[in-house]
């Protein structure tokens, strides 16, 4: 059923959904080779896919071209120059500054040029270790001029994360800032930084820093260079943009895998911009010179998607917001930013909303603001919940659209194609899937079921353009990872249903990964930590709902015997462990200590029966336990702390 009260839209003539759907089905190579017409090419691609290429075949095998061209150059060349690019809106600095595509050029050259004074070159890595400033969109795309690899890492990860990714990337050349700033405190990036690469068995040959006023940073003699003075000393250079394979990699972004060693998720060059450049026309109903807002963080794929290369590409003004959506100042941040900035849509997480929410119940914040250009909200990270999305529609009073996507497909997998006509809003649902994507429901043999049953939702190969075409350095842990439970699907690792009009409604992963704030964590990768204290015998990690956050951490850890110590001041120590080597973005607040952890009598822990207990939902005693008495256990340790019900 259609939302109630939602304003009419301007409908295009029905079915063009259908249309596109069919048509990619049909014929995926004229499909794919029209949408490759949005994207300026070295060499132009006669053939749109390679079946016996790479793992499961690679996306226009044949063509050449540069990110950086397509979304800078060709805009200054082809009448943006003066056109804003980018709005910086930073309420935590109280700066506000924006850059021309003229002005994007100069500084993405300068850079490009400092770069490869340090010996970056076509294919080398480089890794960017930053916040949501400008510079680090110029240092993307310099990469990319370049024709090097940049691999961005979360500001909210450690520096146990970032050794991992950096000696996984052999990156030549680290960017970073001195600090980011959260509004209750300044992260000093820096310290971090080092100690990475110092547990790195890899080092880079030169850092780049840039320093913010905000926290300094010190810098090591002979491998640390100051940003503004290397970039002012190359201000003026030229650079040209390096032609690269449409197979050659954009950048590897990590994402959390069941094992605690993250997944370098590779994202192509030319089937990645020829999906972006679909997706903003189709998927978004954004039209060049428009302003898009997404208010993630570049560390992320959505960052990298829609704050960066889509946006960009089509030729329309980016908005980069360093902030929160409360708390810098108010939950009307980013209704005053959709304002002043024009945008046409906004790009948030449900969690986002429901921190808005939170604060703001009647909405009142949205009054005052002009939102005359707005037209859409997006969502994505998560499942955007019902009442959230109702909430959204009656404050803003615009359509509201889920949709679901993962870091390896790069862009949605299903969502409602507002540029083709707005399909009917089923709260709760992330819509139909997109062109490209044969989305299917399989039970537990690898069998499509029937609308409506629950399985795990998996796409049939070929994934369409720009999804990952491999993992960094492992064609063989992509296969392990994605191909090998249902030979011919890639397994998304979530689990869902179609209903009878095709809408795919996604209800969780079916691994061990959990989403905390959108963010996706791998609770195996917390129990490799808390498994590390010298106190702990065994541990399990379960996500346990949280009314903000959708899901948050919560760690049960077993002692060793001859443990005589408080375990009050081991649950502590467990919590700043995981801070200090996963990151503060894992959120993990809660380490509590039990006597015995339920178990099969063949030793599994039973941790979606504890997930049950902790949500508060009902239960049964599966009848593989070992001693059933354990369940209760853990329900009276929850209780104590005011969680769940046994
Ligand atoms: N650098 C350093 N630390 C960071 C960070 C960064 N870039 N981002 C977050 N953190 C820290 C936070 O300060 C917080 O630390 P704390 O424990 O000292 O308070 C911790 O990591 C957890 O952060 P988060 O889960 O984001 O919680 P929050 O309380 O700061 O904010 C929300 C809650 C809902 C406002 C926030 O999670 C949010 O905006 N989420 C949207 C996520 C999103 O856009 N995801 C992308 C998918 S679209
Ligand atoms: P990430 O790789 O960090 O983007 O996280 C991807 C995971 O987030 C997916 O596998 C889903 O579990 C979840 N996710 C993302 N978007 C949605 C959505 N719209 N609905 C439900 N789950 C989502």
């Amino acid at each position: 059923m259609p939302s109630a009260d939602l304003p009419s839209t301007d409908q295009p003539p029905p079915g063009r959904y259908a249309e596109a759907q069919a048509a990619a089905a049909r014929d995926p190579e004229a499909f794919w080779l029209d949408a490759a017409r949005a994207v300026d090419w070295t060499r132009a691609p006669t053939c749109a896919f390679d079946a016996g290429a790479g793992v499961y075949g690679r996306w226009f095998p044949d063509a050449s071209l540069n990110a950086c061209w397509n979304a800078v150059d060709r805009h200054v060349a082809g009448g943006r120059a003066d056109q804003v690019a980018i709005r910086y809106d930073s309420p935590v600095t109280g700066t506000k500054r924006s850059i021309s595509y003229a002005e994007l050029l100069g500084a993405v050259t300068a850079l490009a040029a400092v770069l490869a004074g340090l010996g970056v070159g076509r294919g080398d890595r480089v890794i960017l270790y930053m916040p949501m400033v400008p510079e680090a969109l110029f240092g993307m795309l310099a990469c990319t001029r370049l024709g090097a690899v940049h691999s961005v890492v979360f500001g909210g990860f450690a520096a146990n994360e970032l050794a991992v990714r950096i000696e996984d990337a052999a990156p030549k050349v680290v960017l970073a800032a001195s600090c980011g700033i959260e509004p209750n405190r300044v992260v000093a990036y820096k310290p971090l930084l080092d100690a990475a690469i110092a547990a790195s068995k890899h080092k880079p040959d030169a850092c780049l820093i840039l320093q913010r006023p905000q926290g300094p940073a010190r810098l090591v003699a002979g491998r640390d260079h100051d940003w503004a003075g290397a970039v002012a000393a190359a201000a003026g250079a030229t650079v040209e943009c390096v032609p690269v394979a449409a197979t050659d990699p954009l950048y590897i972004l990590y994402t959390s895998g069941t094992t605690g060693k993250p997944k370098g998720v590779v994202r192509d060059t030319g089937g990645y911009l020829v999906a972006l450049a679909w997706s903003m026309t189709n998927l978004y109903g954004v039209a060049p010179g428009e302003t898009y807002f997404c208010a993630s963080d570049i560390g992320w794929v959505v960052g990298h998607s829609y704050i960066v290369y889509a946006p960009l590409l089509h030729g329309c003004t980016t908005v980069l917001y360093e902030g929160k959506p409360v708390g810098t100042p108010d939950p009307g941040a980013l209704w005053r930013v959709v304002a002043e900035t024009g945008a046409v849509c906004l790009f948030t997480a449900p969690t986002a909303l429901r921190a808005i929410k939170k604060e703001d119940p009647t909405g009142a914040c949205v009054a005052g603001h002009d939102l005359a250009r707005f037209r859409t909200l997006f969502l994505a990270g998560e499942r955007a919940d019902p009442d959230s999305v109702a909430w959204a529609e009656r404050v803003l009073g615009r359509p509201v659209i889920d949709h679901w996507w993962q870091t390896e497909t790069g862009w949605a997998i299903a969502g409602n194609p507002v540029g083709l006509g707005l399909l009917p809003v089923k709260r709760g649902s992330a819509c139909v899937p997109m062109p490209g994507y044969d989305v299917q429901v399989l039970d537990e043999g690898g069998r499509p079921v029937t609308a409506g049953t629950m399985g795990t939702l998996a796409i049939r190969l070929p994934l369409p353009p720009g999804c990952l075409p491999t993992l960094w350095g492992s064609d063989e842990r992509m296969r392990a990872s994605y191909l090998a439970a249902y030979p011919g699907w890639y397994d998304t690792s979530d689990a869902g249903i179609r209903d009878a009009d095709g809408y795919v409604t996604v209800l969780g992963r079916t691994d061990d990964i959990i989403n905390v704030a959108g963010h996706r964590l791998s609770t195996g990768g917390m129990e490799a930590v808390l498994a590390a204290h010298p106190d702990v015998a065994e541990c399990a990690v379960i996500g346990i709902r949280d009314a903000l956050k959708g899901e948050a951490p919560c760690g049960f850890v077993v002692l060793k015997a001859q443990v005589l110590r408080d375990p009050a001041e081991i649950e502590r120590e467990l919590v700043a462990k995981v801070r200090d080597e996963i990151g503060p973005v894992a959120a993990f607040k809660l380490a509590l200590t039990v006597a015995r952890l339920p178990k099969t009598r063949s030793g599994k822990i039973l941790r979606a029966t504890m997930k049950r207990i902790a949500d508060h939902e009902p239960w049964t005693m599966p009848a593989t336990i070992d001693d059933a008495g354990v369940l209760d256990e853990i329900g009276e340790s929850l209780k104590a702390r005011g969680i769940g019900v046994s």
